[in-house]
């Protein structure tokens, strides 16, 4: 990546390949927001997909903008126009959606989010392809067809690139990554419940570091 400053913006190809993860992140606590950002940016992972999820999301977004200007803070579960223009004015810079509409993707442009569009099959990778997309989350990845799916995607798809995301973990991360038509995937594994409720800000640093070592 040779992008840095906090005013950049990223394609969704750029946020892709900043690292072999991207974290898919449940906060219910604001105060959590910050430390847990410091730990994954110190383990090496700075691209953060903070879902819209909770109703703590968007400050948490916020408070990462603000006070964690090595993070690239991104929304994650944008549904509709109204996520877009929220997670914008909340300072996200990328979206990822676990589906697509045009209309999402008309408001990610408007607010001037890259957006990582989510696809579970072949009409839907060609709507997003009609948008100009080029660069897809697999969503769900295991329950839709896993590693197999992708291989069967990168005949008539050969031109996309894809993040799969929904049951990937430390263990099968690699069947994916190894994968030509994968650019990295995303998990939540990197942000376990525990660590954030005990502030155990050790374990994600450490998670954050292992993940940027798996190869892809
Ligand atoms: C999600 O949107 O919930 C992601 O797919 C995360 O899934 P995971 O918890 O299986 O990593």
């Amino acid at each position: 990546m040779t992008t840095s400053s906090a005013a950049a913006t990223f394609t969704a190809l750029q946020v892709m390949q900043d690292a072999p993860v991207i974290p898919v992140i449940v906060l219910h606590d604001v105060a959590h927001a910050v430390p847990m950002a410091r730990a994954l940016v110190a383990g090496g992972i700075r691209m953060l997909e903070v879902t819209l999820r909770t109703p703590q999301a968007l400050a948490c977004m916020e408070a990462i903008a603000k006070e964690v200007p090595d993070a690239v803070v991104g929304a994650g579960t944008v549904r509709s126009p109204a996520d877009a223009a929220a997670a914008a004015k909340a300072g996200a810079r990328f979206a990822v959606s676990p589906g697509y509409t045009s209309t999402v993707g008309q408001a990610c442009r408007d607010h001037g989010l890259s957006l990582l569009p989510g696809v579970a099959s072949g009409s839907e990778i060609m709507m997003a392809q009609e948008d100009g997309y080029t660069e897809l989350k697999f969503f769900p990845a295991m329950q839709a067809g896993g590693p197999a799916m992708l291989k069967a995607w990168s005949g008539p798809f050969f031109d996309v690139r894809f993040c799969p995301t929904g049951g990937v973990t430390a263990t099968n991360a690699h069947d994916f990554l190894s994968l030509p038509n994968v650019a990295c995937v995303g998990g939540s594994w990197l942000v376990p419940a525990d660590a954030l409720a005990q502030g155990d800000w050790a374990r994600i640093v450490a998670l954050a570091r292992e993940a940027t070592q798996l190869p892809r």
